[in-house]
């Protein structure tokens, strides 16, 4: 099968992007060309971004909002300008983003909001004008999802443990698809008015569907809960706009969309940022110290306790300025809307190619509508540490197991799959490579 033309017209110009990848013209085992389909877990980096860390710390390095020195003046400078870059991304103004290790800090930080406004109100210490949002009590519910990351749904189950908060989840249907109209784990049923936060993922990291974001976000704030939505998988491929999301928050991470490891971003309203307790706490973050107590920063310093991660943000800054600059190669798209196109397309033809070959089932939804390019499947017969053994003996990369997602698996009776993720500066030619290659497995372990 070929890539119908009406596919072909949402690419990007593969070939060109490519080659702002150094890491994608080696070879491995054995002088395979490299096919990388496991940008879900990290993506890979282009020249702008290597260049932007090193021009970092070759020309002004410096510990940045501390020093009044040129160093510390141009490293701050560059600081808060990839942050501005970054709200400018999401619609968003600089003051409502705050820089994080990664996303599961960044869920962290709001998660233990909770934890913490809880334990010092019990003990009557002060907190934060509005904070009692974030006080918990014992029966009081937290609603996450079926279809969650680890990262969205570990840090809930502690705050339970902590608070005596009730751990409450909607399910998914057979498709992959949230199932929000289920008598007993459909929004009705789950969301009440003991409901205060409503914690999901806008796009799964194993099915990729993209979750009905509007829909829920309105119910629970009809009950007054706070929504807290993981984009790590939907801010690297398509447009989001967190002003017409209608979330309280948003964490994604950077080192998945040509960024550096190390930098992960929460944006919240600043009317919420302002009425939460700090999460990490020292230097920086603080407004008054005194021996026996402190008062802290207005959002984003209050925080960001420590030396930032300035080159990991400024490095975020410059993924940014690449992907905003991104054409689809018949010209129709730019920016996110071009990069999501291209998945668009390759999502459309691999989830054909697949489908073709007898003995493999994809675990998600098989068309294209409201889905991103995360394809998890199986092959009978064969397990999926298996499978991605013999993919990697071609040189196709992807992911097996249960992708930090491991009750999803449960929920299809799956210990494992095997995942593949598209990005920019993957084509057609690496779908064909997959489709092949998981012949290739087939035949191998003879199950065809
Ligand atoms: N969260 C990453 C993934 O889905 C690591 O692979």
């Amino acid at each position: 099968m070929t890539i119908s033309s009406a596919a072909l017209a949402g690419l990007l110009d593969v070939d060109t992007v490519a080659k702002d990848f150094p890491i994608l013209s080696r070879t491995v085992r054995g002088g395979n060309r490299l096919v990388y389909l496991d940008s879900g877990a990290t993506s890979q980096k282009p020249y702008q971004v290597l260049d932007a860390e090193r021009a970092f710390y070759t020309r002004c390095n410096a510990a940045v909002h501390r020093g009044a020195h040129l160093l510390a003046e141009e490293a701050t400078d560059a600081y808060e300008g990839a942050r501005l870059t970054i709200a400018n991304l999401l619609g968003a103004v600089p003051r409502e983003l705050v820089f994080t290790k990664n996303a599961t800090e960044a869920i962290n930080l709001v998660s233990y909001a909770f934890s913490n406004a809880t334990a010092k109100s019990a003990h009557g210490r002060a907190l934060p004008h509005g904070a009692e949002r974030f006080i918990l009590a014992p029966g009081d519910e937290i609603v996450v999802t079926q279809m969650e990351h680890h990262a969205n749904l570990v840090p809930w189950q502690e705050v339970c443990d902590k608070t005596g908060a009730v751990l409450r989840w909607l399910t998914v249907d057979d498709q992959g698809r949230l199932d929000l109209d289920h008598p007993e784990h459909g929004l009705d049923a789950v969301v009440s008015d003991r409901t205060r936060v409503v914690a999901l993922t806008h796009q799964s990291n194993v099915l990729g569907t993209i979750t009905p974001v509007q829909r829920i976000a309105d119910a629970a704030h009809a009950v007054g809960a706070i929504v807290v939505l993981d984009s790590c998988q939907s801010v690297p491929h398509m447009p989001v706009d967190v002003t017409d999301l209608g979330v309280d928050f948003v964490a994604f991470s950077g080192h998945k969309m040509l960024g550096p490891s190390g930098i992960g971003v929460l944006w919240g309203s600043y009317e919420l940022l302002e009425s939460m307790p700090p999460f990490l706490s020292g230097g920086s973050m603080i407004e008054t110290v005194h021996i026996d107590s402190s008062t802290f920063a207005a959002p984003p310093q209050r925080f960001e306790a420590g030396v930032p991660m300035a080159a990991q943000a400024i490095g975020l800054g410059a993924a940014v300025d690449y992907l905003t600059a991104l054409r689809s190669l018949d010209g129709t798209n730019q920016g996110m809307a071009a990069v999501a196109a291209h998945e668009h397309a390759l999502t459309s033809y691999a989830l054909n190619r697949l489908s073709e070959i007898e003995g493999v089932r994809v675990i998600g939804p098989t068309d294209t509508h409201e889905r991103g390019s995360a394809v998890s499947f199986v092959v009978d017969g064969i397990h999926a540490h298996d499978v991605g053994q013999v993919l990697d003996e071609s040189g196709v990369e992807v992911r097996v197991g249960h992708h930090c997602a491991w009750p999803l698996h449960r929920r299809f009776g799956v210990a494992a799959t095997t995942r593949a993720t598209f990005y920019i500066y993957n084509g057609p030619s690496d779908v064909d490579a997959l489709a092949d290659a998981i012949v290739g497995a087939q035949k191998f372990f003879k199950v065809i």
